[in-house]
């Protein structure tokens, strides 16, 4: 493969531009096409990052011969039929949190990229996050020794949450610390047991606790929440702490961080995530995620930092955890 890796994106929405801002930030990156049913975000593809090739058919995109990789980025149950076709077009690709809300569509992934001789990587981007990722090997250092309880924290604003109620909570903004745990406790789970909360009447509930049990005895309490107050002007409200037999690792994020001050109050705005910086760069754990990618594609080696198999658990773990909030107990999987 040229070392330029050609990317389209299906699905041009809030975070899809972030792909699309990341990407076109990248030196060995060029966004070939975008695709999005809705005209209004292909005339931002244009204007903004001159994207020439945009459709409102992602098979049209898909039809092309000059993509490398696709980066999938529709609305969270709607990544299955891109995934696949992507893949049965020959393109590797990049699938966005949560892989899937189904259990056998994620399955289904891996196994048309396994039969294809194509890469689909999981967008769990933590993993890119330095500080995440420096406990991940602490604990492969043995630094604090075998883990043995987690606590994870995952809190935002009020006002996101009339938009991504969309999706189970679990789906949303869990995921995440659920792909964490895998990743740190280097285990299955074995049992779930969790309980949601709806100030609002939701369906989804705006308060997630979920306790998981690994099969190695690692202990694991889940916190999500949408409940952080907007005028609070905290961004993302986030912490963890993972106790080890011989040490602990953990950080908080709403204390620390950049702060604004001004007449309207004080804001923490997130810089770990994604920013655009002054210089037309982009930084944080998107970027490092795509580049990652583009690296591995660019060498001709698999991007398996993060495992689809994990990714694939995660989701079986979040079916039981929206099981289990529902009432049906302690789930063992
Ligand atoms: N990793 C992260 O931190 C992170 C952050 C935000 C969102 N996400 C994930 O990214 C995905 C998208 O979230 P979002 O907030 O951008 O949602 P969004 O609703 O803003 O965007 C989704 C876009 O997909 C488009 N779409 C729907 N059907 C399509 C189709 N058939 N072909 C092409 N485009 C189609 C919609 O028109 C919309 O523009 C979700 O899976 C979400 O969980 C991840």
């Amino acid at each position: 493969m040229a070392s330029t890796v050609r990317v389209g994106i299906i699905g041009l929405g809030n975070w899809g531009e972030c792909h699309l801002e990341a990407f076109h930030a990248l030196p060995h990156a060029e966004v070939a096409a975008v695709a999005d049913p809705r005209p209004d975000r292909l005339d931002v593809a244009k204007i903004k990052y001159d994207v020439s090739s945009c459709y409102t058919d992602y098979n049209e995109l898909l039809e092309r011969d000059d993509i490398d990789l696709v980066s999938v980025v529709t609305t969270e149950h709607l990544h299955l039929d891109p995934v696949v076709k992507a893949l049965r077009s020959g393109k590797h690709v990049l699938v966005e949190k949560p892989v899937s809300t189904r259990l056998s569509e994620a399955a289904e992934m891996h196994r048309v990229a396994l039969e294809q001789g194509r890469y689909v990587m999981p967008g769990h981007l933590l993993r890119f996050d330095p500080r995440y990722a420096d406990i991940r090997r602490a604990i492969a250092d043995g630094e604090i020794g075998r883990p043995v309880s987690m606590y994870m924290k995952r809190a935002r604003e009020q006002h996101l949450f009339a938009t991504y109620s969309r999706t189970h909570t679990v789906y949303e903004l869990m995921i995440h610390d659920i792909d964490l745990a895998v990743w740190y406790a280097q285990s299955r789970v074995r049992t779930v047991r969790a309980y949601g909360r709806s100030p609002s009447g939701s369906e989804a509930p705006e308060v997630l606790w979920a306790c998981l049990e690994f099969e190695n005895g690692v202990l694991a309490f889940l916190h999500s929440n949408w409940m952080t107050p907007d005028r609070a002007g905290i961004a993302i409200a986030d912490q963890i702490e993972v106790i080890g037999s011989g040490g602990t690792a953990s950080f908080e994020t709403s204390n620390s961080g950049l702060q604004l001050w001004n007449e309207t109050g004080r804001t923490t705005p997130d810089t770990n995530i994604h920013i655009k910086t002054l210089h037309k760069q982009t930084a944080g754990s998107l970027r490092e995620q795509l580049l990652y990618l583009c690296d591995c594609l660019g060498r001709g080696e698999a991007p398996d930092y993060v495992s689809f198999e994990d990714a694939i658990h995660g989701v079986e773990i979040a079916d039981a955890i929206v099981k289990s909030a529902a009432g049906d107990g302690e789930i063992r999987l």
